[in-house]
């Protein structure tokens, strides 16, 4: 069954429809957007070799004739050379304005096809078909688009909202076990920080959908979309509320830059230890009961996810060199590090006024415990 959450964003309102064999029924959904019957689609290596056949078979059968460019995967594409490339390809394609440009990928391709649909001829149309269980849940919808810098990550780009998402929950089965609970800790993310139902019912059907169960994870993903569209629609530009999407992206992105962006600690890993450790300074900071961020790190271990700094393989900088890369986050403002705390499970507000040395005691633990 397919359901659809739609993001009303007035004139750049969109649906997001989630279900099965969505690439299969591609051509019927992606037509109404259609001036002339061809798209261009920029998708991954691992993704065309697993998905691109069967997505332009789909719409060939629609009558629609599509053209695609297979990119490197990994993170390093998300930068100035892969960018051009893609911006070119689609000039040599002669994409219109009026035509539509797939994104076919995980959070890499759907922020770099969107940023480069941002900038062509000042901005085409695009749809995003996320592959990745991450994708589905936050990159795709949103329309926060860009590409890394050396200086740090996703720190060019714009705000370009899709005028479609596929989540197709069939495509999560080629995700390795690893890939998919990266993807669940974004998920986790949305019922701490603002709905207690969900991440109970996530407590008690978390280990069944990560075993494969379809309507449990087409469930995970409308509801976590279903909240993201509603803080999007609130403050679609992050001047405010949208921050609370950040839940422990703060101790992520320090954690991220630690391990150097690698294979040491996937985003979603780091989102996951960083959820952990924001409800573990909720709690020192009295804003919650000891039991919150117990409750918090039981579920992610019973998931089998990375949970603590000791999780994370490798040597780490101490205590005052992470909260040092946190002072790198985006959502510093005149120079005050802004943090996502929480009243508790499902209860997260956003927040500047937080003790230095209570940040630094939370680290310097963690560490201790590697
Ligand atoms: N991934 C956080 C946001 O879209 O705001």
């Amino acid at each position: 069954m397919t359901q659809t959450v739609h993001v009303p964003l007035g004139d750049r309102a969109y649906d997001v429809v989630i279900g099965q064999g969505l690439l299969a029924g591609a051509a019927e959904l992606i037509a109404p957007l259609l001036h002339r019957p061809r798209v261009a689609i920029v998708t991954d290596e691992t993704v065309a070799a697993a998905h691109l056949p069967a997505l332009q078979a789909a719409l060939a059968e629609g009558g629609i004739a599509s053209t695609a460019l297979r990119l490197p995967p990994g993170e390093a594409t998300k930068a100035w050379p892969q960018f051009s490339r893609t911006v070119e390809w689609l000039l040599e394609h002669k994409v219109e304005r009026r035509d539509i440009v797939i994104a076919l990928g995980g959070g890499v391709i759907g922020d770099l096809v969107g940023f480069a649909a941002a900038v062509l001829r000042r901005g085409v149309r695009f749809v995003q078909i996320p592959t990745s269980l991450l994708a589905q849940v936050d990159s795709s919808v949103g329309g926060k688009t860009g590409i890394n810098a050396p200086q740090g990550k996703n720190l060019i780009g714009s705000f370009h909202q899709p005028s479609l998402v596929l989540a197709d929950i069939d495509v999560l089965d080629t995700l390795t076990p690893r890939d998919f609970l990266a993807g669940y800790g974004e998920v986790v993310k949305y019922g701490l920080l603002g709905d207690a139902e969900f991440f109970a019912w996530l407590e008690n059907n978390g280990p069944q959908l990560a075993a494969g169960k379809a309507d449990l994870r087409a469930y995970a993903v409308r509801r976590s979309v279903e909240m993201k569209a509603e803080i999007v629609v609130r403050d679609e530009t992050e001047q405010g509320d949208r921050a609370l999407l950040n839940l422990g992206h703060t101790f992520c992105h320090a954690l991220e830059a630690a391990t150097g962006y690698s294979d040491r600690l996937l985003h979603g890993e780091g989102v996951a230890i960083g959820c952990a450790l924001a409800f573990e300074l909720s709690s020192r900071l009295g804003l919650c009961s000891q039991e919150e961020p117990s409750r918090v790190r039981a579920h992610l271990k019973a998931m089998g996810m990375k949970t603590d700094l000791a999780d994370i393989p490798g040597n780490l900088p101490d205590a005052a060199g992470l909260l040092d890369l946190m002072g790198q986050d985006k959502k510093v403002i005149d120079g005050t590090l802004r943090f996502i705390l929480a009243h508790g499970i499902g209860a997260a507000f956003v927040t500047s006024d937080v003790p230095r040395d209570k940040v630094l005691a939370v680290l310097a633990e963690g560490l201790a415990a590697r």
